[in-house]
Parts: C-alpha cells; sequence; structure tokens
C-alpha cells in the first residue's frame, strides 16, 4: 500500500505520488519544505510571468481585500474589475476597441465555458437559431469541465469522459513538424486550413456557431505556432459561412509569445478572445473572455441579459491581482522583454539541436517546446510505453529544474515533448542552467 495516501487530505492529482510542499517563491524559484530551490522553467504550467514572491502583488490583494473583498456581480461592478478590463481592451487587437467588453472568470476552463454558452445565444440574439455546435481542432485542449472538454481535442485527457461529451466536430491541427497531411509548408498550400471548410461543407454548417482553436498550441502540442497565412484563411473561411472565430489564448495571451496576445502577430482580429493564466501571474485564479463590440451590440439589441454567470466572476480581490500585475509588467516592461528573453533561452537551448534524440525546439517568445523522436530523419516517435517526456521530467529534476511534460503530439498517444513558459524575468544564467538540465536529462535517459 503507498504511503502517499496516508500523508495528505488532499486528494492529490495522482494518489501514488508524494507531492513537496511549496512554501516560498523568489523571482523564478520555488522552494519547498525542506528548503529544496527549484528552477520553475514552465512557469508551473506557463502561468507565471512577473515571477514568484512579488510583494507589492500581496499588498494589493490585502488592500482590495480590506476595503471590499466581494459584491455580488447581479448586484455591483468592482472598481478593479472595470479598470482591468479597460487595461486588457486597451492592448486586445483593434476590433476590440470602440465598444468591447470583458467578462472575468476564475481560470481558462470557465473562459472557455463563457464563451461556449455566449456564442450559442449571440445567435438566439441573431435570430439563427440552428447554430450551437462549436467546431475545434484535434490535439488541442480547451480545459478540464465538460463543455470545455467537449472542445478540446486532446485525446487522453477527453477519452474517459467520452460518453458524457458531445462530439460537434475536430478539423486538422496546423503542426507542420508531424503535418497531418504528410505535406510540406509552403508548398502545401495550407491545406490543414482547407480542412475547415472541408469539414463545414460536409457537415451541416448551418448548425455550426463558432471556431475555437489556440493560435499557438501549447500543451498538447508543445508550443506549435500556426504558420504565416493560416489564421487568415481561418478567418476567411468563418466569415464565408458565417459562424464566429474564437482564439483561446489562455496560455498565450498577456504576453507570453511576445505580444499582448499572440493573434497579432498574424494581424488576426478575433470575435472573442480567451485568456486566463498569466493575466494574474498566479496570484490569484483569474480568466477572461474578450467580447467583441458587434457581439455587446447583438446582445444589446436583444435580451441583454447573458443567462450564464458564476457566483466568483469579476471578483475584487482577483481582478485587483490581475491589475497589480499589470502595473508589474508596465514598470518593469515586461512585455517588452519576452521576444529577447524567449531568444536567449533558444540560444542557450541550441546545442541540444544535434542531439539524436531532439527532433525540434520551437515555439514563440517565452513559449518553447522540446521535441524528442526516435528517428530523426522520419520525426518517428517513441512508443508511448517508453514514457521519454516523464523520464525527461524526471531526470531533470534531479538538477532542481521543473518541466511541464506532455505525450501524444503525434497522434494523442504518441510523440514526446517538454513545455519550457519560464516567468518573463527569466536571466541568460538561468536559462543556462535549464538547457544545462536538459542536457543532463537527455544523457540520462538516452544512455540505456
Ligand atoms: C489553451 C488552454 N485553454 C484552456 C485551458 C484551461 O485552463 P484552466 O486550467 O485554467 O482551467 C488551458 C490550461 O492549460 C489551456 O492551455
Amino acid at each position: 500500500m503507498s504511503t502517499a495516501t496516508h500523508t495528505t487530505p488532499l486528494f492529490s492529482r495522482n494518489l501514488r505520488k508524494q507531492y513537496p510542499v511549496a512554501v516560498r517563491g523568489e523571482g523564478c524559484w520555488i522552494i519547498d519544505a525542506e528548503g529544496r530551490r527549484y528552477l520553475d522553467a514552465s512557469g508551473q504550467a506557463a502561468v507565471v510571468s512577473i515571477g514568484h514572491g512579488v510583494q507589492e502583488i500581496g499588498r494589493a490583494m490585502a488592500e482590495q481585500s480590506n476595503r471590499i473583498a466581494f459584491a455580488h456581480t447581479t448586484q455591483f461592478h468592482s472598481q478593479p474589475a472595470e479598470k482591468l478590463a479597460a487595461r486588457v481592451l486597451a492592448i486586445a487587437p483593434r476590433n476590440f476597441q470602440n465598444g468591447g467588453r470583458v467578462y472575468f472568470v476564475s481560470g481558462g476552463s470557465e473562459a472557455t465555458e463563457t464563451a461556449i454558452k455566449l456564442t450559442r445565444q449571440y445567435f438566439l440574439e441573431s435570430k439563427q437559431p440552428s447554430r450551437y455546435r462549436i467546431v475545434a481542432r484535434k490535439q488541442s485542449y480547451h480545459g478540464s469541465t465538460l463543455g470545455a472538454m467537449s472542445v478540446s481535442g486532446n485525446v487522453a485527457r477527453r477519452s474517459p469522459y467520452a460518453p458524457m461529451i458531445p462530439e460537434w466536430g475536430h478539423v486538422a491541427p496546423c503542426f507542420c513538424y508531424h503535418c497531418p497531411f504528410d505535406k510540406t509548408f509552403p508548398e502545401c498550400n495550407i491545406a490543414c486550413a482547407d480542412d475547415l471548410d472541408t469539414f463545414l461543407r460536409n457537415h451541416d454548417a448551418s448548425s455550426v456557431a463558432a471556431f475555437l482553436f489556440e493560435p499557438v498550441v501549447g500543451a498538447t502540442l508543445g508550443s506549435a505556432p500556426a504558420v504565416d497565412g493560416y489564421t487568415a484563411r481561418i478567418a476567411e473561411i468563418c466569415r464565408k459561412h458565417g459562424i464566429l472565430l474564437i482564439a483561446d489564448e489562455v496560455m498565450t495571451g498577456m504576453g507570453r509569445t511576445g505580444k499582448p496576445f499572440a493573434s497579432e502577430h498574424w494581424g488576426l482580429e478575433p470575435d472573442i478572445i480567451l485568456t486566463g493564466k498569466g493575466i494574474a501571474s498566479g496570484y490569484a485564479p483569474l480568466g477572461a473572455v474578450l467580447v467583441s463590440p458587434r457581439l455587446v451590440d447583438a446582445f444589446e439589441k436583444g435580451t441583454a441579459a447573458f443567462m450564464h454567470g458564476f457566483t466568483y466572476q469579476a471578483h475584487p480581490v482577483a481582478t485587483a491581482v490581475g491589475d497589480a500585475v499589470f502595473d508589474y509588467l508596465e514598470t518593469h516592461t515586461l512585455f517588452e522583454r519576452v521576444t529577447p528573453a524567449g531568444q536567449t533561452l533558444r540560444n542557450s537551448l541550441a546545442p541540444l539541436d544535434s542531439h539524436p534524440h531532439v527532433g525540434q525546439v520551437r515555439g514563440l517568445g517565452l513559449l518553447q517546446g522540446v521535441e524528442f523522436v526516435k528517428e530523426k530523419s522520419t520525426h518517428e516517435p517513441f512508443p508511448k510505453e517508453a514514457g521519454i517526456a516523464e523520464g525527461i521530467r524526471q531526470a531533470a529534476l534531479e538538477k532542481n529544474v521543473l518541466l511541464y511534460p506532455g505525450q501524444g503530439c503525434v497522434d494523442g498517444a504518441r510523440g514526446d515533448h517538454v513545455l519550457l513558459a519560464p516567468p518573463f524575468i527569466i536571466t541568460p544564467e538561468e536559462c543556462q542552467l535549464i538547457a544545462d538540465a536538459l542536457r543532463y536529462a537527455l544523457a540520462k535517459v538516452f544512455s540505456a
């Protein structure tokens, strides 16, 4: 019998695992109850942007909590929520200016749920009641609640709940390293984007309400950005079929890829943007749904009342944290730091490229992935049972470096990667520690 099950009253993520207790954070480091220091190379899960242990944030939480901690959104707005909404809209793509609105929630999954329901009600307000399906992509992740699971294409996370979730349709991802069409960019003419058009033409487009996608696929594919031209083609297809375009920027939003929102790398103007994670840098549970003016307009001309809600939406303390994190990002010019810091990280990782089992180092800004392959020339993955990504994580941990491993990037089962998403304050020396730990892990895992 595992002793771990008796040492904690928590229903852990994995009941067979022992978890150290995190007691303090300092910059890019987490310190546990035994005093061991860990370098947070993945910002936990692409969450921590400003670093751990920033005292200003705690003070802002205390101040807001002492003033007013909670006021229900059926009766009140709060100053921090209004302020943060205006600031987030100001850095959003152009189409959110002049009348966009923000719906604050407590995390990414709630953002996805909210977007699904908002999309449905938008079409009711617009007198198109047949539209309700949200088409998404294979190899994607949009959250763990049942609505968010139904759009997620992540096979492993989806499969236990398959009987409980609808299948509204999943089209091909944009993932050149393992192209689902065995083509090469740009000769492929972005066939993966056209897969959406083909799907809509063959599957009752009149019932489809939106297309939802990650501009840079995070956890599932290990930071796979869309190729140039993809998002423009997708936007055109959505327009042609009269459906909304939703960008899931829960991981990529709030500066992680070098722009406030990753959509801006390609000049994309989605109808809805979801964000989370970095918006509060882990100091409070917070997510947001950015709603473009034309959707707001349809609600205003219709019932004006969104039939949805959470007790803790737009929470005053959580949004005060969002404001304090935003202040910190601005005061320390951290939005601007991501691209050069990402380049430093890439330079540190460059020597790994020649390793026979490093297939690709990829990503944008401070969202980078390293994929491990059995055969470099063919991109053939290891069998799932080899557990390569987890092996790399464990070996890097021996060097006190925390990584976010993932499996299934090829077909939902095979394909191993680790995701790197350190805080925006990462130093060149810390980038080198990450590269050193990865080199050690590669040597250890592949020495056998
Ligand atoms: C792209 C994306 N969407 C949604 C989510 C769900 O967010 P949360 O775990 O905060 O509910 C995640 C979490 O990893 C994500 O990466």
